[in-house]
């Protein structure tokens, strides 16, 4: 007997290959083969059977000399078999999730017009990152409810004055209630857009109508014929009782076809182009679905627009201490946050008088850290240091990182932050504040803390880039700081 497979010889395949299973189970142990073959379709089943039609096949084909070419065919039929048992699986899966409808009158589809959005829990503002819910009721043109879903819909919020647009996830109850959720990424007034793109029927008889045919672009083939050119009707499908040129990716199985032109080999197409041939596979009930001015229609809501506040949940608690520079403390009892803003000990450069009794040198700050999986230090030390001779800002440093290894021996999930420090203006006092004393600082700070577990914030790169020439820093440059800090920290 002898095997020669070939994609289009798949089905003479299949049947010589029942014969010689007929024969040779016999000598298989494993009998459950036949079961499989003339079992149930079962998905596991038709995977496993695909699987054992392979082994089968090589089994049997091994037996032979020189059959190796055969070997290779098995494997791809059956990565073939395969493929197309998936490509199946996903068809039917997508058929289970649209809609399939059959109406009679265009009154009794999804009105868009008739159909309600409604504000779940409404409040007078919302805070950023609250998900905001939109029910939706969809009735006919009747003014019937609906009772089963399969809309097509598009939901957003936006607000045009900050170009900010968001969409919703749309949850279908698959009884003409729909819940929208949106969620509130910014600040600021926001409105809400609910569009019914097509009505439930619409996307049924779409559905069905693609399936219908190739027919809606006409393909136009182009062959040279000597020096003259040669047109003919090309596709994924035609049918015509005339010669074709098959163009067949056998690997991939994807087939093309054009109508061969007379004493013009198929190798001769060189053009293709393509119109949309005037024709639909819908009715004319269905397609009055699809005029313009009944799609992307707005479901009328009244709820205007939501105002989204940035709503600090942290609370400032004020530790009753004299001038700008005492601790500063930040707390949110509900998430259980913390944050504490020290000054650092020795030497702190400023004209107004402060508490030298709450702050410490660093080290002796790190000392006090209990530490654990929540705790994070994060530490700047630069500026104040500038006018002084290098040895004060080594040695401090140099105690900071021992501070930092004894922290780490009793505590070794603390995150540990190091913020370079940045630039400043560029015609301040140079000798007592200028970029020029920080630049080796910034040097020393690298090489002081290089391997050791800690994260590194480089303000110095970040505001030379963003040519800042501030002591403090703009907003928009701090906040790339903080969202440096926060990807270390969480
Ligand atoms: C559809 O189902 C949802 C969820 O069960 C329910 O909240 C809603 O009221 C139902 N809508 C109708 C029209 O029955
Ligand atoms: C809205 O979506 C968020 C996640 O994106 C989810 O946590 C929340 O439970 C959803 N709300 C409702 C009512 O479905
Ligand atoms: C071509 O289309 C016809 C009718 O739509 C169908 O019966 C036939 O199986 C199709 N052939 C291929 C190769 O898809
Ligand atoms: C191609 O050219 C040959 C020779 O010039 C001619 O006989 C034939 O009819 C042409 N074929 C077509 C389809 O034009
Ligand atoms: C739109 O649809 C209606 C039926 O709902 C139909 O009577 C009308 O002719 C259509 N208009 C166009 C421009 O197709």
């Amino acid at each position: 007997m002898q095997f020669s497979v070939t994609a289009n010889r798949q089905r003479a395949f299949l049947a010589a290959v029942l014969v010689g299973l007929a024969m040779l189970s016999y000598f298989l142990h494993r009998t459950e083969i036949k079961v499989t073959f003339f079992g149930s379709h079962s998905e596991s089943c038709i995977k496993q059977l695909a699987q054992t039609e392979e082994a089968f096949c090589h089994s049997f084909t091994g037996d032979r000399i020189g059959q190796r070419d055969q070997s290779a065919l098995c494997t791809v039929w059956a990565q073939q078999r395969r493929k197309k048992q998936e490509m199946e699986d996903i068809l039917t899966k997508l058929d289970q999730q649209m809609p399939s409808i059959t109406f009679r009158d265009v009154k009794t589809t999804t009105s868009a017009k008739n159909s309600k959005a409604t504000l779940l829990s409404h409040k007078d503002s919302y805070c950023v990152g609250d998900h905001l819910i939109v029910r939706l009721d969809l009735y006919d043109h009747l003014g019937k409810r609906k009772r089963y879903g399969g809309d097509f819909l598009r939901a957003r919020v936006y607000s045009p004055g900050l170009k900010a647009g968001a969409s919703g996830q749309v949850e279908d109850y698959k009884n003409g209630t729909y819940l929208v959720n949106f969620t509130l990424f910014w600040e600021g007034d926001v409105r809400v857009s609910i569009l019914l793109i097509h009505p439930s029927e619409g996307v049924s008889a779409m559905w069905a109508a693609r399936k219908k045919g190739y027919e809606k672009i006409a393909f136009t083939g182009k062959f040279l014929n000597g020096t003259s050119e040669v047109f003919t009707e090309c596709g994924f499908n035609i049918t015509t009782k005339e010669e074709l040129c098959e163009y067949l990716d056998e690997r991939d199985q994807e087939a093309f076809y054009c109508v061969k032109p007379k004493h013009v080999p198929c190798d001769a197409f060189i053009h293709l182009k393509s119109n949309n041939r005037p024709m639909s596979y819908l009715t004319p009930l269905e397609k009055s679905l699809f005029n313009r001015s009944n799609i992307g229609v707005e479901i009328p809501q009244t709820f205007g627009n939501i105002r989204v506040l940035s709503c600090n949940t942290l609370k400032f608690i004020d530790c009753h201490r004299a001038g700008l520079f005492k601790t500063h403390l930040v707390m949110d009892p509900e998430r259980n946050t913390f944050v504490q803003w020290k000054k650092h000990g020795h030497p702190f450069v400023t004209k107004e008088f402060y508490s030298i009794k709450d702050d410490h040198y660093v080290p002796r700050a790190i000392d006090r850290v209990a530490g654990g999986e929540s705790t994070a230090v994060v530490l700047t030390l630069g500026q104040h240091f500038r006018p002084f001779p290098m040895n004060i800002f080594v040695r401090r440093l140099l105690n900071v990182r021992e501070a930092i290894q004894r922290l780490h021996l009793r505590s070794p999930g603390t995150r540990v932050i190091v913020k370079a420090e940045n630039i400043r203006e560029i015609y301040i006092d140079p000798e007592r504040l200028g970029d020029v004393h920080g630049y080796p600082q910034n040097l020393v700070t690298r090489n002081i803390f290089r391997g050791l577990n800690i994260g590194f914030i480089d303000a110095w790169d970040m505001t030379t880039a963003y040519a800042t020439n501030d002591v403090h820093p703009h907003n928009h440059v701090v906040w790339s700081q903080i969202v440096m800090l926060l990807t270390y920290i969480c």
